[in-house]
């Protein structure tokens, strides 16, 4: 692969959590694969008064002791900056400018938000100030994280004020789902193959399932999940995306703005849910305390952090249709959670039945449930359900399992969701960013909800013991059929599996 040409990432809010644990180590990765620019510089930015040498040894824990992680480290530079000041950004241009006339970075800088979303708006202005937005010999570019607004307003609000400073062209939203390798593989599934996108519609397909399932709970981090909820933390971006890349029709080509514009497509066709209807179609869900392999489990509402009487969901559950041509009238259900029996996300094409039962007559007969099963995370991979004939007499069925694992792949590395991403936009490749118009359409699709919750406190919020597959109504949401249950394993689809 082409190395991307020499350039500075900047990142703000580089004593953060984030930069430690997954910025870093990811370009670290990109070192090992010497996918690198040739000429290539670090610049961390935060409140801490660092000097160069203090942030390196900083983020030494988090790689490995060794020579090559020592060489990388050499990239990595400090500015000790209050980000809400503008009269400190004249100090960060100077700074700029030392580093980019040092190395001949040739005024190329990539600028990373990785900070409290209330500064978004800020950084972009004073940089722009600062003159630090636009060059007549690099490129500039803003790489901003998730939460993009809290609900439509503010995301529309976030997003004309970032275009007061910055092109569309130049922003990468980043939402790590796109980045991860089984997401990708969606498209390739979908458009490499001759046999699956024939039957990718509604005729032959019954009905659609995402599954975003989390052991973990809120992890410290109950101040901030207590504000944002499930709908918020992981539908209105991560799930909606992978939404998109199934539903989407074939892009033209493989070029950023054309997949950005069918996954727009997709989120244009979504029925909306009124106001009025969400209780029958939005299940949402609180863990209470429990006990998981003989260990007391504290409930939500016991995290620290959290309010005593919080009515935030740590689990959804939710049924909705895309009204176009593909695949009018097939059910699309979506179901994530925190303190679940497994940390698995997957998507499940659910096949329509054959029109005609010739074996109905074989003792304990069932219709073979034909299911693609596109594990994204653990054991990734595809699985194939299918029905095979018990050897023997009669025509006795049995569903059988043709699978993929990643793992089979033992000399390829399979990149981080960070890698993917970061080098994409050193190559200045949007591909998998997200476009400012169709996050807010995924904001306009969850509004109602958000306000059906807000208005209306009789909406219920079910109580699930952590570990267990959610509250009991989400099993009724998927009208005569169920869920799958999927395991650590890929092809074990048991009703319980091991935490
Ligand atoms: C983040 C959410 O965006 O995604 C977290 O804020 C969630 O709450 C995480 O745990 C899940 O990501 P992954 O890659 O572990 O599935």
């Amino acid at each position: 692969m082409k190395k991307p040409t020499h350039q500075l990432l900047v990142i703000f809010g580089a004593s953060g959590d984030l930069t430690r644990r997954k910025l870093v180590p990811a370009l670290f990765d990109l070192f090992l694969q010497n996918l690198l620019p040739a000429k290539f510089a670090v610049l961390g930015v935060s409140r801490t008064p660092f000097s160069d040498e203090q942030f390196r040894d900083s983020m030494k824990e988090f790689l490995p002791s060794n020579e090559a992680a020592a060489n990388f480290l050499k990239f990595l530079h400090y500015q000790p900056l209050e980000t809400s000041r503008n009269s400190d950004y004249p100090a960060l241009k100077t700074r700029l400018s030392q580093i980019d006339n040092e190395l001949g970075l040739g005024g190329n800088y990539i600028f990373y938000l990785s900070t409290p979303p209330s500064l978004y708006s800020i950084i972009p202005r004073y940089l722009s100030e600062a003159g630090l937005s636009r060059s007549e010999t690099g490129f500039r570019r803003l790489i901003v994280e998730k939460p993009f607004g809290t609900d439509l307003e503010t995301a529309r609000r976030l997003n004309v004020e970032l275009l007061n400073y910055f092109d569309e062209k130049q922003i990468y939203r980043i939402d790590h789902y796109l980045g991860k390798e089984t997401v990708q593989n969606m498209l390739v599934t979908r458009f490499a193959n001759g046999i699956f996108e024939p039957l990718w519609n509604h005729t032959f397909i019954r009905h659609v399932e995402v599954t975003s399932a989390e052991s973990l709970g809120v992890e410290g981090r109950g101040g901030y999940y207590d504000h944002s909820g499930a709908l918020r933390d992981m539908v209105q971006n991560h799930l909606l995306q992978l939404v998109g890349f199934v539903a989407m029709e074939p892009p033209a080509v493989m070029e950023a703005d054309a997949i950005r514009n069918e996954t727009l497509k997709v989120f244009q066709a979504l029925r909306p849910i009124r106001e009025n209807m969400v209780e029958n179609y939005v299940i949402r869900g609180q863990y209470t305390a429990s006990t998981i392999k003989g260990q007391p489990v504290p409930g939500y509402r016991q995290e620290e952090g959290v309010d005593r009487h919080s009515r935030t969901e740590t689990f959804l559950a939710m049924k909705f249709f895309i009204d176009n041509w593909r695949w009018a009238g097939v059910p699309f259900y979506i179901r994530t959670g925190k303190k679940l029996p497994a940390r698995v996300t997957e998507v499940v094409v659910n096949f329509k039945h054959v029109p005609h039962h010739l074996f109905s007559a074989s003792p304990g007969y069932q219709p073979v449930s034909n299911q693609l099963v596109i594990r994204i995370q653990p054991d990734e991979g595809v699985l194939l359900k299918f029905g095979m004939k018990i050897p023997g007499a009669g025509f006795n069925i049995q569903t059988v399992n043709m699978n993929f694992h990643y793992s089979e792949l033992t000399d390829l590395h399979l990149p981080s969701a960070y890698e993917r991403l970061l080098l994409d936009c050193m190559q200045g490749d949007a591909t998998l960013y997200a476009r400012g118009d169709a996050v807010e359409e995924a904001w306009r699709f969850v509004q109602p909800i958000l306000n059906a919750w807000g208005s209306n406190p009789e909406i219920p919020i079910y109580g699930y013991p952590a570990g267990s597959w959610g509250p009991h109504e989400a099993e009724k949401l998927i009208t005569g059929d169920q869920w799958r249950y999927p395991c650590k394993n890929l092809t074990d689809d048991g009703l319980y599996c091991e935490l």
